[in-house]
């Protein structure tokens, strides 16, 4: 199991571009399944988990090939099964996303039921629901979601919790429906966007992608596309997190600013000077300790859940008092631990975690227990005095790619050992 060293050091500077996003990359992955022809995408980004969505779609007898750098194929018309095993669910719970799109194309499916997982239970039921009221026969058989469909109709269906592959997964099937499907209190996630322009390039009519009511018209068949993934935001204000925390200055180019508004917002107000462009950003904080930042997590355009650990890393280095509230997922603290073993001082209350900030922390042995408590620990640990030590970076490895490359690239120490 890989480990990585890394050895707190100075302010990080220099430029760094986001690669594309993985939240955005696996839905659209898994849409090559509603299609007769051939999908062809770019700027998917190296991971471990569209290694997995990969091997998930090969088993199913999906052609899949990566012909270059970021460059990837699907051509889903040599299935052969509509399964999604257990092996590949459990360590990729967003394998549900096949679910949609094979009973819309293929009218079945047998998805094994994803379990809790490290943040909380995250149930599955509201996209169950969804594809019920399309006239979808869903049974739970075995530890798989087992569903049935001659042709799914279309429906009015409203999400009492906004969920964002529940979103995508309704949005799939509703573009082979028959008729108009009206998804309410959707998600409005820029990866909901980038998927419905996937699907519209596919010959899909989708209309509101990006507010909470979406209309889709199901069409009877949908063709070949080619399309290009949208920058990952959660990587990129990762990378800003990191300039904030080391007190550095760092340019994040290939991305899009109005994606990280909620982001940015908390940034300035922790002391750094944020300029954008077009497709860049560039977070200023030399010579400045930063102010602890209170927030909440929100649906988009809430501030993200994805981006919470990374700014309690921040908040433990800041001057003040910060309280950071998590409204998405239950058990979202797991770093809190992790951070502790580094110095830092941080009390949980429920679902809120109270953090004094502390003018230093101090490298120690760390674990990784999920994919952005991970991020939040390479961080706290790059503006740590001393050598931090984290296990099971495979965590990270699921949603950032080359990180350690990339934060090489602005100066930090880190180091990946087998
Ligand atoms: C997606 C993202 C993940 C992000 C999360 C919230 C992908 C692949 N993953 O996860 O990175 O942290 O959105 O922004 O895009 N819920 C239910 N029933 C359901 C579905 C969800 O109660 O059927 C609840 C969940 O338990 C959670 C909330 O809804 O409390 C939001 O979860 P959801 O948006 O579905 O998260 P994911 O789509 O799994």
């Amino acid at each position: 199991m890989d480990k990585f060293l890394i050895e707190g050091n100075g302010p990080l500077s220099g430029e760094v571009a986001a690669s594309g996003a993985k939240n955005a990359a696996l839905p659209i992955l898994c849409a090559s399944l509603l299609i007769d022809g051939e999908l062809n995408l770019s700027n998917v980004p190296d991971l471990h988990d569209v290694v997995t969505t990969k091997k998930l779609l090969a088993q199913m007898g999906v052609a899949v090939a990566s012909p270059g750098p970021g460059l990837f194929t699907a051509d889903a018309s040599g299935i052969t099964t509509c399964v999604a095993p257990y092996e590949l669910v459990k360590t990729m719970r967003a394998s549900i996303l096949v679910l949609g799109p094979l009973l819309a194309k293929r009218g079945h499916a047998e998805v094994s039921l994803p379990g809790g997982c490290a943040i909380g239970a995250r149930p599955v039921d509201l996209h169950l629901m969804g594809l019920k009221a399309m006239g979808a026969e869903i049974e739970l058989e075995g530890g798989f979601i087992k569903a049935r469909a001659t042709r799914l109709k279309g429906a009015r269906i409203y999400f009492d919790t906004v969920t964002v592959t529940g979103t995508e997964n309704l949005l799939m099937a509703a573009a082979l429906a028959d008729g108009e499907t009206v998804l309410e209190n959707a998600a409005r996630e820029p990866e909901i966007v980038d998927l419905a322009n996937c699907l519209t390039a596919m010959g899909a009519k989708i209309r509101g992608a990006g507010t909470g009511t979406i209309v889709i018209k199901g069409v009877a068949n949908l063709h070949g596309a080619s399309h290009a993934v949208i920058p990952d935001r959660i990587e990129g204000g990762t990378f800003l997190v990191a300039a904030a925390i080391s007190r550095g200055k760092v340019r994040l180019v290939k991305t899009d600013p109005n994606a990280l508004d909620a982001v940015l917002v908390k940034l300035q107000q922790a002391g750094a000077r944020v300029s954008t462009g077009e497709d860049w950003i560039e977070v200023d904080m030399q010579g400045r300790r930063p102010a602890s930042i209170n927030l909440h997590t929100m649906a988009h355009p809430g501030f993200p859940t994805d981006m919470q650990a990374q700014f309690m890393a921040l908040d433990c280095y800041a001057e003040g008092v910060g309280t950071i509230r998590e409204t998405i997922f239950e058990n979202r603290f797991m770093h809190a631990q992790e951070l502790l073993r580094l110095g830092a001082d941080i009390r949980i209350e429920g679902n809120t975690a109270i953090v004094t900030g502390r003018e230093k922390l101090t490298g120690a042995p760390v674990m990784a227990t999920d994919l952005r408590a991970s991020a939040a620990l390479v961080l706290a640990a790059i503006a740590a005095e001393g050598t931090t030590t984290i296990d099971r970076v495979y965590h990270i490895d699921r949603g950032y790619e080359h990180i350690e490359t990339k934060l090489g690239q602005l100066g930090a120490k880190i180091q990946r050992v087998k």
